[in-house]
């Protein structure tokens, strides 16, 4: 492994996270899974199918039956049109869709264009692929919005695509309509592809919405759409997702998911119909609690004198912790080491964002004022400096 993937972005996570493993009462503050069970509907229909014997091979491309899901779905909830049985493929989670979006798209010596802070297996994504991550930088100050004038300066010879997160990890802003709309019309101009990753899409706030760029007119020809069921319904180690595009490359990417790991879990994938056409009230029921906890956490770091960027959606805060003076992995080491509560550094996102702290609402609410009552505590232990 190289020093720069040793110490930078996911490993520096699993580092975390394995050290937090060791603590009887840590309370994690940082982690993406969702602490709800999965619906038991779901879980049902997955005992259904292995008593049953539906475990053999899956197409590549996925169970027929969970790509008409699927394009129900993106119609119902995004207004994107897909024909299932050549503009659907189905992954193991929305890590391999970005993964097979990515090698679908660019090679050695491309760029692509991602707005900072983002998710921290694009960068790797596009290392393994030969490909350059351009960034192209957001601000506290404006809620971390993806300017597309910047967009714009950044494009070369060599853009081939825009890689974009909306609602974001982990800073949680939302692309607007109109900007969203201007971030199509440069693809447009300069004939990008547009990555477009909306596993948060049913988690947004307040007057915020959620816009896919597939669905705006020129949008669906140039878009490949990601999206999973591991936030939605709590579903992060079944690994089921997807990705929905133009036929022509998702024949392309069918073939890398055929040469890589195949179809997907059928029994998963029957659990995924489940999830996708049964009753959608336990999704329902987190994103209510998604928004109470997020009240709670801003509420308390108001208290604190806390700075952060609004979470318009998702299911995240990034907050500034620039007043320690210290870099963010050593806050985020001395926060667990003396509290047993893991929030994960910024730097892990982004090299530009040392100063900042990424906490998630994914604990019940007695476990988001405990951990947040230890994080006062380290905090004040800091700037003491004890
Ligand atoms: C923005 C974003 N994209 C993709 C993924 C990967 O999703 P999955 O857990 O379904 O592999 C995550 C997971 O946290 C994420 O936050």
């Amino acid at each position: 492994m190289s020093k720069k993937r040793e110490d930078q972005g996911t490993n520096l996570l699993y580092k975390l996270i394995g050290e937090a493993r060791g603590y009887d009462d840590v309370i994690v503050m940082g982690r993406g899974d969702p602490d709800f069970d999965t619906p038991a509907h779901i879980v049902a229909a997955a005992k259904e199918a292995m008593i049953h014997h539906h475990a053999d091979y899956s197409p590549p491309a996925g169970l027929p039956a969970l790509r008409e899901a699927i394009a129900e779905r993106v119609k119902r909830v995004n207004n994107i049109d897909v024909d299932p049985a050549s503009e659907v493929v189905v992954t193991n989670g929305g890590q391999e869709a970005l993964f097979l979006m990515v090698l679908a798209t660019v090679g050695a010596g491309d760029e692509m264009i991602v707005p900072e802070p983002n998710y921290t297996t694009y960068a790797d994504s596009l290392d393994f692929a030969g490909a350059t991550k351009v960034e192209v930088q957001t601000w506290p100050q404006e809620d971390f919005r993806a300017d597309p004038a910047l967009v714009r300066a950044a494009v070369t010879e060599r853009t081939r695509a825009l890689l974009l997160v909306s609602p974001n990890n982990p800073c949680a802003s939302v692309i607007s309509p109109g900007d969203m709309r201007e971030l199509l019309d440069i693809a447009i101009e300069r004939d990008l592809m547009i990555l477009s990753d909306e596993i948060y899409d049913l988690f947004v706030y307040d007057d915020f919405a959620h816009t896919s760029p597939a669905a705006l007119p020129g949008g669906k020809e140039r878009t490949l759409t990601l999206n999973a069921l591991s936030k939605s319904y709590s579903m992060t180690g079944w690994r089921l997702g997807w990705i929905t595009g133009p036929a022509d490359l998702m024949a392309r990417v069918t073939e890398l998911k055929a040469a890589t790991t195949g179809g997907a879990s059928v029994i998963s994938q029957y659990a995924g119909i489940a999830a996708l056409t049964g009753p959608q009230e336990p999704v329902e029921m987190m994103a209510a609690a998604y928004r109470r906890r997020r009240r709670l956490v801003l509420d308390a770091l108001d208290e604190m004198g806390m700075k952060y960027g609004l979470p318009q959606g998702g299911q995240f805060v990034f907050a500034d912790i620039a007043f320690t003076g210290l870099d963010s992995a050593e806050v985020a080491q001395r926060m667990l080491t003396e509290q047993h509560v893991l929030a994960y550094p910024g730097s892990a996102f982004s090299k530009d964002r040392k100063d900042y702290l990424r906490m998630t609402f994914l604990q019940p609410e007695d476990k988001l004022i405990e951990g947040l009552e230890r994080m006062k505590v380290a905090m004040q232990g800091i700037m003491a400096g004890r």
